[in-house]
C-alpha cells in the first residue's frame, strides 16, 4: 500500500467522525450532517465500548409486537426480551400509550438504558389520510408532497412512532405490480424530485426536532423491476438501467439525509437484495456516503433461505449481516444465529459493532435518549385545517384524462347549468373505505367523505345513486379474499359478496335515464387489489364494471366516468366512448369533495399523469422513455420518418405502441400554448459541463393561458441525447414547473440544464457527458412538441 493511499484512508476514517478537522477539500459530502456529527459519535463510540456482544446484536432486531404486515408474524415474550436489551426496535406497536409501555420496559430496565425505536407503514398520513402516493404524485406539486409527509409526522409521533416506512421511491414501470401505487410512478427524475420532497417534510432536516420522524427509504433496490409485474420476483437488468433508471430517486433520499432504508424483497441480477455487498456496501455506504441504518423488510433475511443462496439460517444471516443490512425485520435470524457466528470466529464482531453503530447514531440523532417516551395527545380528530389540506392535495392530485364535447353541451366537464339531476353508478361511489386506499396506517374509513356523499351535500334528492355492481364479480370475490394479508380489524375485507344474475345492472340502467348525466365511479378496491402482494395479470375494469359501463353508455345519457384505481387501468373501450374520464386514485379522506370539486369546476384540474396507461396489458412493461430501435414503428415517440409504418418495424400486429394516455398527460379547463422555446447559447464546452460549472445552457419558454379560465399548468421539458456511446431514451424529463395562469397570462420559464441533467451512465457505469446534440421538447406532456436543440463539445 502507497503512503498516499494510507494517508487518503486515514482522512476519510477521521473526516467520517471528525469532520471540522480535515482541509474543505478533503471532505467527502456528507449527506446527513446529524448522523456524522462528533458529538454523535462520541457517544456511539463510548456507549459502544459498554456493550456486551449480546446487547449489540439486540440492536439488530426488529419485531412486529403488534399486528402483522406480512407473512408468519413473530409471537414471542416482547416484554422479557427488551428487558434483556435483545430487541433494538419493535414495528406496528402504535399509540403513546402502547410505545410508552415497552419504552418504559427498555429504558428503565435494561442493563444499558437503551432506548426502542418504533416503526410503522404511514405512507400518506398517519390519521390524515392523503391521496396514494401515486395519486399524490400526479400534483407535480413538491410543496404538496413536504406538505403530507410534514402532517403525517406529527401525527405520527403523536402515536409514538419516530420512523417512517416511507417514502416509497421504487421506479414502477409496470402496472400489473401491485405496489406501483405505492410509488411515484416511472420517470427517475420525478421520482427523485418527490423523494427529496418526502425527507424534507418527514425529517426537517432535523432528527432531533420533536415532530420529526426519521424515514426509510424503500424498497432498495429496483423492487419495482419485478419480472412480469409479480409482487416479489427476481429484478434483472444492466448496470447502466440500474443507476440510470433505478437508482436516483435512492440516491436523491440519501442526499436529502435519510436516515434509514430498507432493503427490497427482489433478487437483482442472481443476488438478493437483502445480501447484496454491491447495493449495500458499494454503492450505498461507500458511493454515497450513507450513514444510517438498513432494515431488512419484512422477513427478508429469513427469505433467504427460499432465494436458495445459503443452506441454513446461519448461512444467510451472515450473507445479510456482512453485506450491510444491518437490522433484521421479523426473520429471528440475528437474534438467534449472530453471536455463535462471532464466537466462532465466523463473523468479525467489527461487523456486528458497525450495524449496532449505525443503529445506535439514528437513536441519539432522533434524540430518543433523551425523550425516549411520546406525549400522549388528545385522542385524533380530522379537523377543519387537516380536512382542508387533504382536499387541496387531493383537488391537485385528479386527473382529466378525457374531456369531449357532446351534442348540444360542449365539453361534458365541468358540469354545467343543464346539470339538475345526477345518477351515481357504480361500486365506488359510495365506499369510504376505498377513498383511503391501501397502506392507510392510523386512517378510518369513518372519516373519509364519499363520492355520493360529497354529491348529496350538493344535490340532495337531485342525487340518484345504484352500485350497479360489485368492484368483483362474485367468483372473483372468492378467489381473491384469500390473498387479504393485512389482518389490521379495520382494513378487514368488508365488500359484501355480489349478485352475479345481471339485475343490478339494469337497475342502474334504469337509474341513469332518469338523470341528466351518468356519473360512473368504477375502479378497483383498494385493499383487496393494490399494493403489496396485489400483481394483477389483467388490467381491465374487474369484475363485471365494464359491462356495467357499456350498458349505462347505451343509455346514450350524457356520461363521466370516474375512476378510482391504484394503478393505469386498460380502458381502452372508455377511451374511445365515453365522452369524460377523471382519474381520482384513492384520494384520502376528502376525496369525495375533491372529485365533486373537480366534476362542478369549482377546482380546475391540473394533474398530469405519472404512470403511462395502456390500451392494453400486454403494452406492460409501458413507459415513455422508451430506447431507440432499429426499426422503429410509425407514431412512436422518437419521431419517426413518417414511412416507417411498414411491416418490419417494432410494432405490436394487434395493438398500440403507444399509451392510451401518455406520462404527464392530464387536461385543464382553461387551454395554455406555448411559444418557441430558446436556448441562452447554441453550443457549450465540453469541460465546463462535465466539471458541473455553472449551467451549460438555459431554455427559456413561454407558457399562456389561452382560455377563459385561471388553470394551473405543469410544465415539462425533456431532452434528446442524438448520438452517445450508449444509446439514450428518446426522451427523458429533466426539468418541470408548476405554474399558476389568470385567463390570458403569459409566463416565461426558464431551466438550467448542466451535468445533473446531461449526464449518462456509460458501458462502464461512470456518469459522463459527451460531445453530442440534444433535443429539448417542452409542452404540458410527454408528446411536447415545441423544440429546440443545442450542442456540448
Ligand atoms: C413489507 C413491505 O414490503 C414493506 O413496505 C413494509 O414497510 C413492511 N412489510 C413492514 O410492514
Amino acid at each position: 500500500m502507497t503512503k498516499r493511499f494510507l494517508s487518503v484512508v486515514f482522512l476519510a476514517i477521521a473526516c467520517g467522525f471528525l469532520p471540522l478537522l480535515c482541509p474543505a477539500q478533503t471532505l467527502r459530502p456528507v449527506p446527513n450532517a446529524q448522523l456524522a456529527s462528533p458529538e454523535v459519535n462520541r457517544r456511539v463510540e463510548a456507549l459502544l465500548k459498554q456493550m456486551t456482544l449480546e446487547e449489540k446484536i439486540g440492536q439488530t432486531v426488529q419485531y412486529a409486537a403488534g399486528f402483522a404486515t406480512g407473512p408468519n408474524g413473530s409471537k414471542l415474550s416482547y416484554d422479557e426480551l427488551v428487558k434483556r436489551g435483545a430487541i433494538g426496535s419493535l414495528l406496528n406497536v402504535i399509540g403513546a400509550e402502547a410505545t410508552n409501555r415497552y419504552q418504559h420496559v427498555a429504558v428503565e430496565q435494561t442493563r444499558l438504558h437503551i432506548p426502542l425505536i418504533f416503526g410503522d407503514d404511514v405512507i400518506h398520513g398517519d390519521r390524515t389520510i392523503f391521496p396514494v402516493p401515486l395519486g399524490l404524485s400526479t400534483s407535480w406539486d413538491l410543496s404538496a408532497v413536504e406538505g403530507v409527509a410534514r402532517t403525517a409526522a406529527v401525527e405520527a409521533r403523536a402515536d409514538g412512532i419516530e420512523w417512517v416506512f416511507s417514502p416509497m421511491v421504487d421506479i414502477a414501470r409496470d402496472a400489473r405490480w401491485g405496489r406501483i401505487v405505492e410509488s411515484s410512478g416511472e420517470d427517475p427524475w420525478l421520482g427523485a424530485a418527490i423523494a427529496r420532497a418526502w425527507v424534507k417534510g418527514y425529517q426537517q432536516g432535523d432528527l432531533s426536532k420533536p415532530d420529526s420522524v426519521a424515514v426509510s427509504v424503500k424498497h432498495y433496490a429496483a423492487y419495482g423491476g419485478a419480472i412480469a409485474g409479480r409482487d416479489y420476483n427476481a429484478v434483472d437488468m444492466s448496470d447502466v438501467t440500474l443507476r440510470q433508471v433505478y437508482l436516483p430517486p435512492y440516491h436523491a433520499a440519501v442526499d436529502a439525509g435519510a436516515a434509514t432504508l430498507m432493503s427490497s424483497f427482489n433478487s437483482l441480477n442472481g443476488v438478493p437484495a437483502t445480501a447484496n455487498p454491491y447495493l449495500m456496501t458499494e454503492i450505498l455506504r461507500k458511493e454515497w456516503g450513507f450513514q444510517g441504518f438498513v432494515v431488512s423488510d419484512w422477513g427478508a433475511v429469513g427469505e433467504l433461505l427460499n432465494h436458495a443462496i445459503g443452506p441454513d439460517g446461519s448461512t444467510v444471516a451472515r450473507k445479510a449481516l456482512t453485506a450491510g443490512v444491518d437490522m433484521d425485520m421479523e426473520s429471528n435470524l440475528y437474534a438467534t444465529t449472530i453471536a455463535a457466528q462471532v464466537r466462532s470466529g465466523a463473523i468479525p464482531e467489527s461487523v456486528v459493532d458497525e450495524a449496532a453503530r449505525r443503529v445506535l447514531r439514528v437513536k441519539y440523532a432522533l434524540g430518543l435518549f433523551e425523550h425516549p417516551y411520546a406525549a400522549a395527545g388528545a385522542a385524533y380528530v380530522a379537523t377543519a385545517e387537516k380536512r382542508a389540506q387533504a382536499r387541496a392535495v387531493a383537488d391537485e392530485s385528479i386527473v382529466l384524462l378525457k374531456n369531449a364535447p357532446i351534442e348540444g353541451h360542449g365539453a361534458v366537464l365541468p358540469l354545467g347549468k343543464w346539470v339538475k339531476t345526477v345518477a351515481l353508478i357504480g361500486p365506488l361511489g359510495d365506499s369510504p373505505k376505498d377513498m383511503i386506499g391501501s397502506w392507510a396506517a392510523q386512517g378510518d374509513a369513518k372519516d373519509a367523505i364519499s363520492l355520493r356523499q360529497a354529491l348529496t351535500e350538493r344535490l340532495g334528492d337531485h342525487l340518484l345513486y345504484a352500485k350497479g355492481s360489485g368492484v368483483l364479480s362474485g367468483l372473483d370475490a372468492d378467489l381473491l379474499r384469500h390473498t387479504s394479508f393485512i389482518d389490521k380489524p379495520k382494513q378487514e375485507v368488508a365488500d359484501e359478496p355480489v349478485p352475479d344474475d345481471g339485475k343490478t345492472i339494469a337497475e342502474a340502467v334504469e337509474t341513469a335515464k332518469k338523470a341528466d348525466v351518468a356519473i360512473l365511479a368504477l375502479g378497483e378496491s383498494a385493499d383487496w387489489m393494490t399494493g403489496e402482494a396485489s400483481s394483477r395479470a389483467h388490467l381491465e375494469l374487474p369484475g363485471r364494471q365494464e359491462e356495467l359501463l357499456e350498458a349505462v353508455a347505451a343509455t346514450g345519457k350524457p356520461m363521466v366516468l370516474v375512476l378510482f384505481t391504484g394503478r393505469p387501468s386498460a380502458i381502452k373501450w372508455a377511451g374511445a366512448h365515453v365522452p369524460a374520464i377523471v382519474e381520482a386514485w384513492f384520494p384520502g379522506i376528502e376525496g369525495g369533495h375533491a372529485v365533486a370539486d373537480v366534476l362542478f369546476g369549482e377546482v380546475n384540474p391540473s394533474a398530469k399523469l405519472t404512470t403511462s396507461f395502456p390500451y392494453s396489458v400486454g403494452q406492460e412493461p409501458l413507459y415513455y422513455a422508451q430506447f431507440p430501435t432499429g426499426r422503429p414503428a410509425h407514431g412512436d415517440l422518437s419521431h419517426l420518418p413518417a414511412d416507417a409504418g411498414e411491416k418490419f418495424t417494432s410494432r405490436y400486429i394487434d395493438e398500440e405502441n403507444a399509451a392510451l394516455f401518455p406520462f404527464g398527460w392530464g387536461m385543464s379547463y382553461t387551454r395554455f400554448s406555448y411559444g418557441a422555446p430558446t436556448v441562452s447559447r447554441a453550443e457549450a464546452p465540453l469541460a465546463d459541463v462535465a466539471a458541473g460549472r455553472g449551467p451549460a445552457v438555459t431554455v427559456g419558454v413561454d407558457v399562456t393561458n389561452s382560455g377563459a379560465v385561471a388553470g394551473t399548468e405543469v410544465v415539462q421539458l425533456y431532452l434528446r441525447n442524438t448520438s452517445a456511446s450508449v444509446e439514450q431514451p428518446v426522451r427523458e424529463l429533466k426539468g418541470f414547473a408548476r405554474v399558476a395562469l389568470a385567463a390570458g397570462e403569459t409566463k416565461h420559464l426558464e431551466f438550467p440544464l448542466g451535468f445533473e441533467e446531461l449526464s449518462f451512465y456509460n458501458a462502464k457505469s461512470e456518469r459522463v457527458v459527451e460531445p453530442t446534440a440534444y433535443k429539448v421538447f417542452v409542452g404540458g406532456s410527454s408528446l411536447a412538441e415545441r423544440e429546440v436543440g443545442f450542442a456540448v463539445r
